[in-house]
């Protein structure tokens, strides 16, 4: 049976929606490791750099292809551009969301037995942080579970459907993760030696840039902020016509710098002030790779009264996070297999549960195979397919639709030097950037 295009019921909801999809483990996993491995302070100014340049300009581009088409990725660029080949772009969109579910959700499941172990007290009596990491990369057969789990608990609320499971769910966990995430910061910070963790996260060290910074930067910004691959965009098919899009986008990529901040402040100022060697601590960091939330945190935790409680705090936190941002994957899917497809609810989260599944086996079982998912959609298919929205809506798109959905019909004021120089930067700097960004990457 056909489902009716369905809306989010309110404001907070559809704000909590967004940047549930935008805060996740990009923001309490992926950025802590990527800023130390680019160096800190550094990588964070060309990180907000990439935000401002690329990240609010184009989730406007992606709330306004989506509002005005009412459709799933692919099908917004079949209406709003019938009989050519832009669906592509769209097309391309959902297979990154596959791929980007496919190494996540082992991640997912690290947090869920991270979260068990702290609850149970186990992770407290462990006395090798790394030894008990190695060991569950090394259990196969538990990741590949852990991962079912959480796949199967984001599958139940995307078959609830847009208002009663994703906009439901996000309005109580996203307030909650910023109470935790508020308390930790100040707890972090106030321990003994912070100082020397903040320093590195704000303080530039010219000496530590290095040539990737760039592309590394500018992935972890179209990550974070869930963009590229129409994930913006299958949310905004659910905004209601007055919701204003560039308050929206300004208010979830605040949200998100915000939360990859916190995060950042949480692990580098307990790093730095638990340690008593500052040059050990940062070869150690970059050295944690995807391991750093999993090797330094629960080793920190160790070190502080009251572990067992902050730690369970932390990983459930992190759990949260992560559900609504699979939440958000999953639906840029089922969205595209219920619309052009004509499927069910039902039968698109059996395809989709039973093709994440294999390639987060593959995951688990291969971390050459993780890592290439990984990159693969951070680095290639995020920003290229950001991209292309940008020069979709910046030449093809016409103008009026651009004007309609920015000032919602004229009830906006916004001027006709906004849209132009709106216009300009999907047309020109965007694209030119992420481009240079790109090759400079690749020959650097
Ligand atoms: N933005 C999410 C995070 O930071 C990941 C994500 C990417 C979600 C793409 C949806 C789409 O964890």
């Amino acid at each position: 049976m056909r489902e009716k295009r369905s809306q989010f019921g309110s404001k907070l909801g559809m704000i909590a929606a967004a940047a549930g999809s935008a805060v996740g483990l990009g923001n309490i996993w992926r950025f802590p490791s990527e800023t130390a491995d680019g160096g800190g302070a550094i990588f964070i100014l060309v990180y907000i750099f990439c935000i401002l340049l690329f990240g609010v300009p184009l989730m406007v581009a992606e709330f306004l292809l989506g509002r005005s088409s009412r459709a799933n990725a692919a099908g917004a660029f079949h209406k709003l551009a019938a009989g050519t080949q832009w669906k592509w772009v769209g097309r391309v969109g959902v297979l990154s969301g596959f791929v980007i579910l496919g190494f996540y959700m082992v991640v997912c499941g690290w947090t869920l037995d991270y979260f068990f172990q702290s609850i149970t007290g186990n992770i407290v009596n462990a006395t090798d942080f790394g030894a008990h990491f190695s060991s569950l990369l090394d259990n196969k057969i538990k990741q590949i579970l852990l991962m079912l789990v959480f796949l199967l608990l984001t599958a139940y609320f995307i078959y609830a459907g847009v208002q009663k499971g994703i906009e439901s769910s996000a309005k109580v966990m996203m307030p909650l993760l910023f109470l935790l995430l508020i308390v930790m910061s100040i707890r972090a910070m106030t321990l003994n030696g912070a100082g020397e963790g903040l320093a590195f996260l704000f303080k530039p060290n010219l000496a530590e840039v290095k040539s990737t910074v760039f592309i590394d930067a500018m992935g972890q910004a179209f990550f974070s902020l869930s963009l590229g691959m129409g994930c913006m965009l299958t949310y905004a098919s659910y905004f209601n016509k007055e919701t204003n899009l560039i308050k929206t986008s300004i208010q979830v990529s605040i949200l998100d710098t915000i939360v990859a901040l916190m995060a950042g402040i949480i692990i580098f100022s307990s790093a730095f002030a638990l340690t008593n060697n500052t040059d050990t601590i940062v070869s150690e960091l970059v050295a944690g790779g995807p391991g750093l939330l999993f090797i330094t945190i629960p080793d920190l935790f160790n070190q502080m009264p009251g572990s067992a409680i902050w730690s369970s705090l932390f990983f459930l936190l992190l759990a949260i996070a992560a559900l609504t941002s699979t939440i958000s994957l999953m639906e840029v899917v089922t969205a595209y297999l219920l619309e052009e497809y004509k499927m069910t609810r039902k039968r698109a989260l059996q395809y989709i549960v039973s093709g994440v599944f294999v390639l987060g086996v593959f995951s688990a079982i291969s971390s050459g195979f993780f890592n290439f998912l990984d990159i693969i959609s951070a680095k290639f298919m995020m920003p290229i397919g950001g991209l292309f929205i940008s020069l979709f809506v910046g030449w093809y798109l016409d103008k009026k639709i651009i004007q309609v959905e920015i000032t919602n019909d004229g009830s906006l004021r916004f001027g006709i030097g906004f849209l132009k120089a709106y216009s300009f930067i999907l047309k020109f700097l965007a694209p030119a950037g992420i481009l240079v960004i790109f090759l400079y990457g690749l020959l650097g």
